[in-house]
């Protein structure tokens, strides 16, 4: 199969699409500006690859200071591995025979560390451990409010001290993932609700030094808590994966961080004054979070979208110059879930393509 990838150099005006654009010095100041952060708060970063699913941006984000890459999946691991990141945590369960065998291989050529809240599956991932000859790192996630995932933060100690005595495993610590505050528009009640969610982690964490077992990680933060969660006493590192492109789900929350994503589209059709057809849809762009919004040209909006074409509404003179042929560039909504559809970011710089990104991690959701 071929991909036909545009040339470096290729305006962007040119590029084939539909197409992610990424503005590389908008994405890099946002590594930079996360890093310098953690830094000054005296926390790590383990970003999360959920939302770039490449490890170019991955390798980016390490030679910036972080310490290892966060992968919502065995898939998303293996990708990150094969590329010879050397330091991988999935704050996510792993259940089932072969996903803890794929597990527990990685664990044999990386650092791996896994999430885990019971019992059962801490035995199942002792014995693969102990058979592949490995030694896994284990945390186990908390449920700090979002009742997603996890123990309560009473239920950690009798864990622990499993973790701790099993074979083939290393018990690291906890996580606690606050993702029922990150999106809260208003900085005081996001910051309120966030600190009592690190309190449930950090009264864990005491409970479990109290038995006189050792934490090195104490794991947590999204994008919207990166400030308030990396600044809790005993909080050692963040799991922020948004802040990297900023979508426009995120802007809505805060402008911390600079929006660097786009889908850049071509007019197909132009039946009607008003309305433009674009050759992007639901197979290229998301909207999980709700329609993008045109940022480009600027007083045009999405109308609707089906599987590969979308309304596009123009309201006034200068939209409606548009014509056959011309671009149309949205910032999607929800950036994890429109980047997943895609086999490539193309990287811009001053309005050219600089490179062709690959995407290996898209679709490996097992
Ligand atoms: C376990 C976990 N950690 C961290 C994050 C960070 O997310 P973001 O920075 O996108 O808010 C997520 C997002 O889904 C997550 O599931």
């Amino acid at each position: 199969m071929t991909d036909y990838l545009p040339l470096p150099g290729t305006p962007i005006e040119e590029l084939d699409t539909p197409c992610i654009i990424v503005e590389l010095d908008v994405a890099e100041r946002n590594i930079a500006k996360l890093q310098s952060a953690a830094n000054e708060m005296g926390v790590d970063v383990r970003p999360h690859s959920k939302t770039n699913k490449s490890p170019y941006w991955v390798r980016k984000q390490i030679e910036a200071g972080a310490i290892g890459v966060c992968c919502a999946k065995v898939g998303e691991a293996e990708v990150m591995v094969e590329a010879g990141v050397s330091d991988v945590m999935i704050p996510n369960q792993v259940i089932g025979k072969n996903k803890i065998a794929r597990l527990v291989a990685l664990a044999r050529s990386a650092n791996i560390i896994v999430a885990v809240e019971d019992s059962r599956n801490v035995d199942d991932l002792s014995d693969a451990s102990v058979a592949a000859g490995a030694e896994l790192g284990v945390i186990i996630e908390v449920n700090v409010g979002m009742n997603r995932c996890g123990v309560d933060g009473n239920g950690a100690v009798e864990l622990a001290k499993q973790i701790d005595a099993a074979p083939g495993l290393r018990f690291d610590g906890l996580m606690g993932y606050e993702g029922h505050t990150v999106a809260e528009r208003d900085y005081e009640v996001r910051k309120t609700e966030a600190e009592k969610a690190m309190g449930i982690l950090i009264g864990a964490a005491d409970q479990i030094r109290g038995s006189g077992i050792d934490i090195e990680i104490v794991s947590a933060a999204g994008t919207g808590t990166y400030n308030i969660s990396g600044r809790v006493p005993g909080v050692t590192e963040l799991q922020c994966g948004s802040y990297i492109f900023m979508d426009g789900d995120y802007l809505e929350v805060f402008n911390d961080f600079e929006p660097a994503l786009s889908v850049l589209s071509t007019v197909i059709s132009r039946q009607k004054e008003d309305v433009a057809i674009v050759d992007m849809g639901l197979k290229s762009i998301s909207m999980d979070r709700g329609l993008a919004e045109v940022i480009s040209p600027a007083s045009a909006s999405i109308i609707k979208h089906s599987e590969e074409h979308t309304q596009v509404s123009l309201p006034d003179a200068a939209s409606r110059a548009l014509k056959i042929g011309d671009k149309v560039q949205s910032r999607p909504t929800h950036g994890d879930t429109t980047i997943n559809l895609h086999e490539y970011y193309f990287g811009v710089r001053n309005g050219k393509l600089e490179q062709a990104i690959p995407i290996p991690g898209r679709g490996k959701f097992r």
